[in-house]
């Protein structure tokens, strides 16, 4: 279990990121964090990641305090896959990219050459397993950078912004996975992301605004909402515009078999 307790983070005196944030993720749970531009979500990803020390406030995983001397023990729990995918590339290759983590962890060759072929095959890159960084595109290098977390084995996984530079089949592909490592590798799972497909299937959703949490729930609450999608500047899906134009009608909104065809709709691939 992470909580977060009256979060606040500021880069400069006055600009806070961050405004008194209280969030509780539970073990196994799927957390989609959405927000428009700006709205704090990669600093409090930076700062779950001991990457950036709060101005106030903390953080705790399973009761331990993050800190300096927890840090060590709390990033062997914790993986994050960070919004650009060139400042992650570390290896010379694909295939020492994925290693790296694991060499650092000191796994057994035989052991992590398993590791790097069964995630690479899982992210579709095992094709490219020679091919230098240069060579690839952002997406490419985005399922790179989510293959190396992923053969880490850590229980929480944070995917920012992880499919934005993907085209639609690949971002298929990795909202697949993402299912996946929830239901049969048991992960924690907290995707940042503007795309209201991919947080619809999250067991639950928060909304960001200027900092601070405007909107907690499941994502069929938070979606019916649409005054709290607009005022976050959120871009809907358009079968979800369609459920919202229709139900903003006052004789359509009385129509409730219209209402449940519509949002059945809405929620179909
Ligand atoms: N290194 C930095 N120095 C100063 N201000 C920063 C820095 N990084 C972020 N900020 C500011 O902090 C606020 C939150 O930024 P953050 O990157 O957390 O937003 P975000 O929700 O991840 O946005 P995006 O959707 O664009 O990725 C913004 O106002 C941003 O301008
Ligand atoms: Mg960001």
């Amino acid at each position: 279990m992470i909580e977060i307790k009256d979060l606040w983070y500021a880069y400069t005196e006055k600009d806070q990121a961050l405004r008194g944030i209280d969030l509780t993720i539970h073990n196994e749970e799927w957390l989609a964090i959405l927000g428009h531009n700006g709205s704090g979500k990669s600093t409090l990803s930076k700062l779950l990641v001991g990457l950036l020390e709060p101005t106030k406030g903390s953080i705790y995983y399973d009761g331990i305090e993050l800190n300096e001397k927890s840090i060590g023990e709390i990033r062997k729990k914790v993986g994050i896959v960070f919004q650009n995918p060139d400042n992650q590339f570390v290896g010379v290759n694909v295939k020492y990219d994925v290693a790296f983590g694991l060499e650092n962890r000191n796994i057994e060759r035989t052991q992590m050459h398993e590791l790097v072929t069964k995630w690479t095959k899982e992210v579709g890159m095992y094709d490219y397993l020679e091919r230098e960084p240069n060579t690839l595109s952002g997406g490419q290098k985005q399922r790179v950078a989510i293959a190396g977390i992923l053969a880490l084995n850590q229980e929480v996984i944070i995917l920012d912004e992880a499919t934005s530079m993907l085209d639609p089949d690949g971002v298929k592909d990795i909202t697949n996975l993402i299912v996946s490592l929830k239901n049969n590798y048991h992960k924690t799972i907290i995707t940042i992301t503007h795309d209201l497909d991919l947080a619809k299937l999250a067991d639950r959703v928060i909304v960001l605004k200027d900092g601070q949490i405007i909107g907690d729930g499941l994502p069929e609450d938070i979606f019916k909402q649409r005054e709290l999608l607009q005022s976050s500047n959120l871009d809907m899906p358009f079968k979800m515009r369609i459920y919202h134009e229709a139900m903003s009608d006052p004789i359509l909104r009385q129509n409730k078999k219209l209402e449940e065809i519509l949002w059945q709709y809405h929620l179909e691939k």
